[in-house]
């Protein structure tokens, strides 16, 4: 054969991978408003540098009729190119083919990226829309996905792992990008389920459609699966975009820098009057966070989970930091079973990643109920102090106001290594408020008091001017200092600055236990 007709044959080869599942079944796509595994990774990546692997690589099924239908790339599209001009590895299941489920072929694949990912130290990112493993091939889909479960595991905590779902995704195609360390859900045409709505019907005689059980809108604000809701594709890719620019590639390098004008001695009179007189009055502390960040932008993560901690990614002096807050504008900022897992699994994400902690703390401490207890709120408020505890990244704690009773140990106090505890004049550390102490402590008196509520009001002010300040856990070393508000910005940078260095390490172990 002459080179030219070798070339056309290659070229004719190329043609078919790119078209996946035909013509028509693109069309399909596109006039139900969705884009091709190709087209997602061209938005994804920095133009013109995806480098594709496994092109022409085929299922060797020969099951059910598969021997006639094989197609070149076996619905998933793999290879590397760059974001922001660093290396990424990226995989993309081609839905028009066999609905994008997963073959041992297609598993190959996936799994040949993820090695590379490892041994170059680069992210992955795998853009799902895949109804699971590909029935068809029986076990030798579930082995693949099994291989991939494994690399997402021994992969986790050394390279960071984003999926977006993209399509209707089922069983393993769910629990690869529940390993991961983000899933980004766009509303409207992604769904993540175990068992689709049909299975359901049959076994539990339940009616729900795909949107309600496994919509973007259901696991970012329900059941807290996926850290953000997109409103389109493309907006779903240029979160990924973003969200790597506050993280490094891998567990042995820092987060990329990014330079700004906003000065680091930058004060913001605003400051100190965002919390308010009263105690009892909610106030959002996003208006802090935003004010104090470099260029005030926030990435916020889980916005719609767990309304009563805040988390996401900042930069202060052009340098990434993880911001853990309470909220005192939902539910006072309490911490409960929710929060507990939504703040826990974002410490260890940043610990993992040499991405500093900036906690903002205002807390009445973990939420009372009989729900809570049952639900077990002792197992799972124990791993965020687990979390903060273990971590050894730079930490730097910020109280508000309140810092009572065990929140007070959890939210990353001294106690637990962190490294500068500062607190605003307006800071309330005790063991609880003052109208529950005195309840618990003048019980008999206020029993036998002829006028009980003068006496219980006399107490509440006795108890505020007492424990309700930050001056007691100053004298004692507990916090380093108290700050005027307006010079949040410049303090936290300072300290920042001088964490920039640290080296802590926990003591040899093989791994940690943390209450699951
Ligand atoms: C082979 C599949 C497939 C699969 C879909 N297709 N899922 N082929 N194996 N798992 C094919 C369909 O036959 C169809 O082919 C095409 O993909 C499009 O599928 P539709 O059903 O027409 O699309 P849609 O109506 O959008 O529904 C999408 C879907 C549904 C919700 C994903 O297809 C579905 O429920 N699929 C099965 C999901 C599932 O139960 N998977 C196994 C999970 S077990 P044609 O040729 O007709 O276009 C698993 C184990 C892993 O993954 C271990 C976990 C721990």
């Amino acid at each position: 054969m002459s080179i030219e007709k070798k070339l056309e044959d290659l070229r004719k080869k190329f043609r078919a991978a790119e078209e996946g599942g035909g013509p028509e079944r693109i069309e399909k796509r596109h006039k139900a408003g969705r884009l091709t595994a190709r087209e997602r990774i061209h938005l994804l990546l920095d133009e013109g540098s995806f480098q594709e692997t496994d092109k022409l690589v085929v299922h060797h099924s020969y099951n059910f009729g598969m021997e006639k239908k094989r197609v070149y790339g076996d619905g998933v599209v793999t290879g590397f190119g760059t974001i922001q001009g660093r290396t990424v590895f990226v995989f993309a299941q081609d839905f028009t083919v066999f609905g994008g489920s997963l073959s041992g072929a297609n598993a190959a694949k996936i799994v040949k990226i993820m090695d590379l990912a490892m041994k170059a130290g680069a992210p992955v990112i795998g853009l799902n829309d895949s109804g699971g493993a590909r029935i068809q091939e029986g076990v030798a889909s579930l082995a693949g996905y099994a291989d991939i479960f494994l690399r997402n595991v021994l992969a986790s905590g050394v390279i960071p792992q984003i999926s977006a779902i993209m399509g209707p995704c089922a069983g393993g195609a769910v629990y690869s990008p529940a390993l991961t360390d983000f899933i980004i859900m766009t509303r409207g045409i992604s769904n993540m389920f175990i068992t689709g709505p049909d299975v359901i019907k049959a076994v539990t005689h339940e009616d729900v459609s795909m949107e309600e059980l496994g919509g973007a809108d259901t696991h970012n604000s329900i059941s807290g699966v996926a850290h953000f809701a997109a409103e389109n594709e493309e907006q779903s890719l240029a979160l990924i975009r973003e969200l790597l620019s506050f993280i490094p590639d891998n567990n042995m390098e820092d987060p990329p820098e990014k330079e700004t004008s906003d000065p680091a001695d930058r004060t913001s009179e605003e400051l100190n009057f965002i919390v308010p007189d009263d105690p009892n009055q909610p106030y959002d502390i996003r208006k802090i966070i935003i004010e104090i960040l470099d260029d005030h932008y926030f990435f916020e993560v889980q916005a719609h989970f767990a309304l009563n901690i805040v988390i996401g990614f900042g930069r202060m002096a052009g340098k990434a930091v993880g911001i853990v807050a309470n909220q005192p504008d939902h539910l006072a900022g309490v911490l409960d079973i929710n929060s507990s897992d939504k703040g826990a699994r974002f410490i260890r994400f940043c610990d993992a990643f040499n991405i500093p902690l900036l906690i903002f703390e205002d807390v009445p401490g973990f939420l009372p109920g009989v729900a809570q207890e049952h639900g077990g709120i002792i197992r799972h408020g124990a791993k965020i102090l687990y979390a903060f505890s273990e971590a050894t990244v730079p930490k730097i704690t910020l109280i508000t106001r309140k810092s009572y009773g065990g929140a007070y140990c959890v939210m990353a106090s001294k106690h637990i290594r962190a490294d500068v505890n500062y607190a605003y004049p307006t800071a309330e550390i005790a063991v609880m408020g003052p109208e529950g102490a005195v309840k618990i402590v003048y019980r008999r008196d206020l029993d036998k008091a002829k006028d009980p509520e003068s006496l219980r009001r006399e107490k509440i002010d006795e108890f505020r001017e007492k424990f309700a300040n930050p001056y007691i856990a100053c004298e004692k070393g507990y916090l380093d200092g108290i700050i005027e508000p307006k010079e949040t910005r410049p303090r936290l940078i300072a300290a920042l600055e001088m964490m920039r260095n640290k080296k802590d390490t926990n003591p040899p172990k093989k791994h940690g236990n943390i209450p699951l």
